[in-house]
């Protein structure tokens, strides 16, 4: 496995692979890699021939300075593990590296960046479509493979290839969750406890809108109650949003549901170290099934 630590050597490397007629893809991570990533690298790997994992905590997608300095990182683990899955190539720039001296450009995916985790975390979708533009062009990657559990930067993804006509296919992989349905995250390490317990309730607060759901109710609010009835049994997390929304646009979803629609949900946690809280999110869409049965 080669690790390569500039956008130049690894546009040469890509080159050479698309010279010798081999599919590359792409699976761009902040490291403190878990199953959920290596599930994409798994997704990669069916899709091409040469896996290259990125590595690389962007700072300019976090807001606060402590929420960079708190992300953990396992470089070493990160790179057996990539090793262990058969990963070709992991591109691990420095700081300097994708953000030089004089560094002023950026992506901004207008309206796609605005709700949900862009309202709560401003110029976060900023540094996100900045920095994967740029791994892309690092890459040249034939198809890039992003979760699903980050529903909000997926949408603003695909929005960014289709906008800029980037010649790459992006693929959507299921979250993959601890057994009693926890989404993986590499936050996770700053639970504990009780509130380990308790950040189950956002999977079961997609478990009851789910069931109100499949029990027939269509109205919006009646939805969102479940949801919050369903976190209000955690008292010690705290909601930040939870929402209904367009699956593509991300518009609000109207007052009685008819198509497939998203429930997005953010709610922090208490820090196993007791330094303030963990912001954790999740979502799913609701009548997923509802256009396919429509449609057959
Ligand atoms: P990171 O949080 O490391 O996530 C990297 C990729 O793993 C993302 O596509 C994310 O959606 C996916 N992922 C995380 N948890 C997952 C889970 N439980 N199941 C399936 N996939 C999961 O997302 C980022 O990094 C960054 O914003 C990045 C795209 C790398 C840009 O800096």
């Amino acid at each position: 496995m080669d690790v390569v630590e500039t956008t130049r050597e690894l546009q040469a490397r890509a080159d050479a692979d698309r010279a010798r007629g081999r599919r590359i893809a792409l699976v761009p991570t902040m490291g403190a890699l878990h199953a959920g990533h290596l599930a994409l690298v798994d997704e990669a790997r069916r899709r091409a021939d040469v896996v290259v994992v990125s590595i690389f905590v962007n700072p300019a997608q976090f807001d606060a300075r402590a929420d960079l300095a708190a992300y953990p990182r396992t470089l070493d683990a990160d790179l057996a593990a990539c090793r262990g899955r058969g990963v070709e190539r992991v591109f691990l720039p420095d700081e300097r590296e994708l953000y030089p001296e004089g560094y002023q450009t950026w992506i901004e995916v207008a309206e796609l960046a605005k709700p949900l985790c862009g309202a709560s975390r401003p110029g976060h979708f900023r540094g996100v479509a900045t920095v994967v533009a740029k791994l892309l062009v690092a890459a040249k990657p034939h198809v890039a493979v992003f979760g699903q559990k980050d529903f909000q930067q997926l949408a603003l993804v695909r929005r960014l290839v289709r906008d800029l006509g980037l010649d790459v296919e992006i693929v959507g992989l299921a979250t993959v969750r601890e057994s009693d349905g926890l989404a993986l995250s590499s936050r996770n390490v700053h639970l504990a406890g009780e509130a380990r317990r308790q950040a189950l309730c956002l999977a079961r607060a997609l478990d009851a809108a789910t069931s109100a759901v499949a029990a027939g109710e269509r109205r919006r609010d009646a939805v969102l109650a479940a949801v919050r009835e369903a976190i209000a049994k955690a008292p010690l997390a705290r909601l930040d949003y939870a929402e209904l929304r367009d699956p593509e646009t991300l518009a609000p979803a109207p007052a009685l549901l008819t198509a497939p629609t998203l429930l997005a949900l953010a709610a922090c946690l208490p820090r196993r170290d007791g330094q303030g809280e963990v912001r954790l999110i999740d979502n799913r869409v609701l009548l997923a099934q509802h256009v396919r049965e429509g449609r057959s």
